[in-house]
């Protein structure tokens, strides 16, 4: 046959159009796209009939952890993503995604100096599994060692392809000082690397933290003698969200422009989730600088609120909707950032699918204290894990791990948020969920794009008309997490084919793909934006003897 699988009737949108046509795939690319096929060139093909239907470049969600234990956890705060390659690529091809970025994590250890170990390692856990996706990784650097970014950021972009680094402006045992965050983004510019940042002001938390640990909690004594320690509510999840108001965004991200300016780099803020951090990239991109910002769901769908639905000083069940930095206060803000969303602030739209699950001893907390039987196949936790298990049982929103899930909702709430409520273009829908993070990281066009070259991946959503909305549960979906903050919530569309270079992957609500369909993209070097970045006034003087 000419081809090995065709769609017809589609409604193709890309970033830039919609256009009724065909689409040939041959040997895993699009080969063709055309107004019709003939019978001859449709013979012993596989055909999917699309009529009514958008047809749209794969998901890429570049913001995934999955395989991070209690060592390399997403933010030293204990806690284990519960999803490994298998079940997390699972979720996200269930959700229209077919290309996943995901972190390999850097440590303070002295073992893991060498980001090309660290890198080894993730790959590692990645083929012990497989993924029904293809994957790559971004590396986190949480040190400054001169001789390792000398030496191994060359080889991480030539051989491994790892193109984007996140740092780190808070959580103590990731967060770089100022003067390391300079280090780091000159060499990641010397290499091409895009740097990616966590903008929250690490200072401003710990102290709040302090505040409402101490207001909230009294040491007394038992008539026994021994010490105690009660909590009066303010170490609640609730508070995780007040020791982190917008302000704290708000500051880091202006930091951080100030810091990239003097470097003359692109910069990422990833999961920006405030007004005002959402203003601050709007003001540097005005100015013309090569600012870039990511969002995500949780912006959009949950508030402060959201962590007090069950509130009580001794209820924890609010932790599930622990991330970092926070949903912000009100509806009101969510309207402010779908603004952002449609006028281009916001470059990329990712999950940051960060699973814990709630009944596990490394997950969130339930406001269970006792530690319940560990899992099948765990070790039961040393004392000291019991510990820290307690503490965080006992009530620290401190020490809960922060993150929420959301690889495979990502797409269905964009689309009934912002897609479905006339927020956005369909076109601006490709642009923020594939072609945008492509481009970005550097896989574009054999990612992020809809035309002859590139690989065949779609995602096919069901024609609006035929289509029933229902309410999510947390059954309904593919992680290896027990509970999803977007519960209850209604949904207008689902993908109905999820395509991963010519492979149907996920049809009519069932996985077709196998675990070892995915494969690793190595990445180039970043497709978004001004290739040499504005010399401004401020820094024109800096620049003359920095790189002339
Ligand atoms: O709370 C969050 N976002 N957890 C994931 C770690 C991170 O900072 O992205
Ligand atoms: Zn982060
Ligand atoms: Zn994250
Ligand atoms: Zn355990």
């Amino acid at each position: 046959p000419k081809f090995d699988l065709v769609v017809i009737n589609a409604a193709v949108v890309t970033a830039s159009d919609i256009s009724k046509c065909c689409i040939g795939v041959k040997d895993g690319k699009v080969q063709s796209l055309a107004n019709s096929f003939t019978d001859d060139e449709l013979a012993d093909t596989e055909i999917i009939d699309a009529e009514g239907a958008y047809v749209m470049p794969g998901g890429v969600d570049a913001h995934v952890h999955l395989c991070q234990d209690l060592k390399t956890g997403p933010h030293g705060l204990g806690g284990e993503c519960s999803d490994n390659f298998e079940t997390g690529s699972r979720s996200a091809v269930a959700g229209g995604t077919t290309t996943i970025i995901t972190f390999a994590t850097q440590t303070r250890a002295e073992e893991d100096r060498s980001l090309l170990k660290v890198a080894e390692r993730y790959n590692a856990r990645a083929e012990e599994t497989g993924s029904y996706v293809d994957y790559g990784f971004h590396i986190i650097i949480v040190r400054n060692d001169a001789d390792i970014l000398e030496n191994e950021l060359p080889v991480l972009i030539k051989d491994w392809g790892i193109s984007s680094c996140k740092l780190f402006l808070t959580y103590a045992t990731q967060r770089l000082t100022d003067s390391q965050m300079l280090d780091v983004m000159f060499a990641a510019r010397k290499n091409s690397i895009t740097t990616m940042i966590h903008a929250e002001n690490g200072d401003m938390i710990e102290w709040l933290t302090g505040k409402f640990i101490a207001e909230g909690s009294r040491i007394f004594k038992t008539d026994s003698g021994t010490e105690k320690l009660e909590s009066k509510g303010m170490v609640a999840p609730y508070y995780h969200a007040l020791s982190r108001p917008p302000l704290v965004e708000g500051e880091a991200t202006n930091r951080a422009i100030a810091l990239a300016q003097l470097i003359q780099n692109p910069i990422l803020f990833v999961h920006v989730g405030s007004v005002l951090g959402a203003a601050n990239v709007r003001r540097a991109q005005t100015m013309g600088l090569p600012v870039y910002a990511e969002t995500c769901p949780q912006y959009f769908h949950l508030t402060w609120d959201d962590l007090k639905r069950f509130h009580s000083p001794t209820c924890f069940e609010n932790s599930k909707m622990i991330c970092s930095p926070p949903p912000p206060p009100t509806a009101a803000d969510h309207e402010e950032l779908f603004v952002g969303l449609s006028n281009g602030t916001f470059t990329i739209y990712s999950s940051d699918h960060c699973p814990f699950r709630y009944d596990h001893p490394h997950g969130k907390p339930s406001g269970v204290l006792e530690h319940e039987a560990s899992m099948e196949g765990e070790k039961p936790c040393s004392g000291e894990e019991l510990q820290d298990l307690l503490e965080r049982k006992g009530g620290a929103f401190r020490s809960i791990p922060n993150g929420i899930p959301g690889v495979e909702t990502r797409l269905p709430l964009l689309y009934t948020g912002a897609l479905a409520s006339g927020r956005i273009t369909p076109q601006r829908f490709v642009e923020l969920t594939s072609t945008n993070p492509a481009k970005l990281y550097g896989l574009y066009p054999k990612k992020g794009a809809l035309m002859p070259g590139s690989d065949a991946d779609f995602v096919i959503w069901h024609p609006e008309k035929t289509f029933s909305p229902f309410n999510l549960t947390n059954s309904m979906l593919h992680h290896n997490v027990d509970y999803t903050p977007y519960e209850g919530i209604r949904f207008e569309n689902w993908p109905r084919y999820t395509i991963l270079r010519g492979k149907v992957m996920w049809a009519n609500g069932k996985i077709t793909g196998k675990v070892r369909d995915g494969e690793y993209v190595k990445r180039g070097p970043s497709q978004l934006g001004p290739v040499s970045p504005r010399v401004t006034r401020d820094t024109r003087t800096i620049a003359d003897w920095l790189y002339e």
